[in-house]
């Protein structure tokens, strides 16, 4: 008995399709964030799973599992794909990076030793719960490789395809903008313009809290 598979790109383009005997297993190899890895996986092994339970990386979060939320975003050789709908057989040899490989803290913990996107997310605190924030990440550090210079309406459009229940999203919009600005120039200040949604978004809360007194 076989199974068809079929793994699709985040923006439904189709990544392979094949036919795999049932349960049958692979040996999957594959660069993550810079490092050769290898697993023994059924050969119908998501690669968020993959990622996951096989290869140890929680940074990438699943949630509907079936492409619509974008929690699952990994890159796979630099373009955003759903983790949850390609199969990890089909990243075999090719390059992937997950939220464990965007950045890290220098050894004296200096935040500005992040990437810009995660300076970003820090600077217009950009995330509450941070499900969602790891799919984010990846999906803009994708998005402004591509569009270094997004206006407000392309930053909207960038992460159109990701969803966040805690947010209201304009945060997240002013991380891609200041995301863009830092990686043009790591030293560009913090402005107004990233931190007035975040204030407006503080000063709510304290309203909530008060009404809730
Ligand atoms: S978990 Fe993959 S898109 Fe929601
Ligand atoms: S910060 Fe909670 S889902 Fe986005």
């Amino acid at each position: 008995m076989s199974e068809q598979v079929r793994s699709t790109s985040r923006n439904g383009a189709e990544v392979a399709t094949g036919t795999v005997p049932a349960g049958a297993r692979s040996t999957v190899a594959v660069t993550v964030n810079g490092t050769h890895r290898s697993a023994e996986v059924e050969s119908r092994r998501t690669l968020s799973d993959y990622l996951r339970h096989d290869l140890g990386l929680t940074g990438t979060h699943v949630g509907c599992e079936h492409g619509v939320c974008g929690a699952c975003t990994v890159l796979l050789d630099g373009t955003p794909v759903r983790s949850c709908l390609v199969f990890a057989v089909t990243a075999a040899g090719h390059q992937v990076t997950t939220a464990e490989g965007l950045g890290q803290l220098d050894e004296s913990g200096d935040p500005n030793s992040l990437s810009p996107v995660q300076r970003a997310f820090r600077d217009c605190h950009a995330l509450q719960c941070g499900f969602c924030t790891p799919g984010f990440m990846t999906t803009i550090t994708a998005g402004i490789a591509e569009n270094p210079d997004p206006t407000r309406d392309e930053a909207v459009e960038m992460i159109a395809g990701n969803l966040c229940r805690c947010t209201g999203y304009q945060n997240i919009v002013d991380a891609v903008l200041r995301a863009a600005e830092l990686a043009k120039d790591p030293a560009a200040p913090l402005t107004d313009r990233f931190t007035e949604h975040s204030d407006a978004a503080h000063s709510a809360d304290q309203d909530a809290d008060g009404a809730g007194a």
